[in-house]
């Protein structure tokens, strides 16, 4: 078979279920609990702009940013993971024995190995398995399809899916270019079983859709890895080219998702991007006719936290009242690799 061809079609699937005839009982993995952990120590743009060329008019212009949150040592990734972890499922109502999976984002590991997940996991003190996935920002939406898959397969019935991401570790603080933008957190989400029609009217998530294109491997990328004693690697970035595949490659992951659930923009209660620039952020919201009252914005705040930034903006979301039982929310994230994706959810 050719092969190219075959992933092109793996990419654009629809989820099995969502071709199901009405009136069919179907798997869905339904969130059941949301979670963030944010680091306590803030750092504003006056303060990045005594250490760095750069001021707060820059950064708020170009970017949205006001502040972010940096991670002290001891707010590791494991560790603000299992905080996240520990919120969703008290979110969800759950124990550490309903977790069969945890799915842990991040490209910011406490260790090469085990796994962060694994550290997670012996912190809650659950059983199943669990591994870390690797897809930068787009690492949350990656691992909610894992997920997705896991439960929908019948493998698992309750999966934790985390995005923890340590990014100031890997900043060069001297490059005004990066530095500014980006922040630490972790955000998860509890998934659990549950039962539908194959319908967009079912609770759970409906579809995810990923894609990358390793070719654009160099617009984004850390130049080093914990394999390398000399060069443990910081974060470089060609930010025009990464905005400008940002504003397409978004735009398609959102309509992609649309269609494939045969809804309209208008069906959207909430979208959730990425928090990368608001510039972005505005570019895609405007694509789909959504109000800015509509689309759940915490840039301004966290900065980007990758593979964080859209569970802990669904967390933000969901305790302030906002995310409300039977509403759809559409997920959509760009990352390094270039990796991006969609996830639409009824909650
Ligand atoms: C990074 C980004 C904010 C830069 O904005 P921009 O409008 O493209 O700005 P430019 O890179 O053209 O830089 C314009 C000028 O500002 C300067 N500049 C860059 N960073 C600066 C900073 N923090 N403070 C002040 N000036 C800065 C540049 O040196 C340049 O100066 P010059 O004109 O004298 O050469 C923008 O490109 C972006 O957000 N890209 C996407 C990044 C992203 O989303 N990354 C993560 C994806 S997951």
């Amino acid at each position: 078979m050719d092969l190219a061809a075959e992933t092109a079609t793996l990419d654009s699937r629809r989820p099995a279920e969502t071709d199901a005839p009405a009136g069919r009982v179907v798997v869905r993995a339904i969130v059941a609990g949301i979670g963030g952990y944010l680091p306590e120590r803030i750092v504003g743009n006056d303060e990045l702009s005594r250490t760095v060329d750069t001021s707060d008019s820059w950064i708020r212009e170009r970017t949205g940013i006001h502040q972010r949150h940096i991670a002290q040592p001891h707010e590791t990734c494991a560790f603000m993971a299992t905080r996240a972890a520990q919120a969703a499922l008290a979110d969800a109502g759950a124990a550490p024995g309903d977790v069969d999976a945890i799915l842990l984002a991040t490209a910011t590991p406490d260790q090469a190995f085990p796994a962060t997940a694994l550290r997670v996991q012996a912190a809650l003190g659950c059983g199943g398995f669990g591994f870390d996935l690797s897809a930068a920002c787009s690492g949350f939406i990656y691992a909610l399809s894992m997920g997705d898959l896991l439960i929908r397969s019948g493998q698992a019935r309750g999966v934790l899916v985390i995005g923890a991401e340590v990014y100031s570790r890997i900043m060069n603080w001297q490059d005004r270019g990066t530095c500014v933008l980006f922040g630490d957190g972790a955000g998860a989400v509890f998934l659990r079983a549950g039962t539908g029609e194959g319908t967009g009217a079912d609770r759970g998530i409906l579809s995810t859709h990923l894609h990358a294109d390793g070719k654009l491997g160099d617009i984004l990328y850390v130049d080093g890895a914990v394999g390398r004693a000399d060069k443990p690697g910081h974060l470089v970035m060609n930010g025009k080219e990464v905005f400008r595949h940002a504003v397409v490659r978004l735009s398609g992951a959102v309509d992609e998702a649309l269609a494939a659930n045969g809804m309209d923009h208008a069906a959207v209660d909430w979208l959730v991007p990425h928090q990368a620039n608001m510039r972005i952020v505005d570019a895609i919201a405007k694509r789909l006719a959504l109000p800015v009252e509509r689309v759940v914005v915490t840039i301004d705040r966290h900065a980007n936290t990758s593979a964080a930034s859209i569970p802990l903006a669904l967390a933000e979301a969901h305790a302030d009242g906002r995310l409300q039982r039977g509403q759809v929310v559409l997920l959509s994230a760009l990352g390094g690799g270039l990796t991006w994706g969609s996830a639409l959810i009824r909650l």
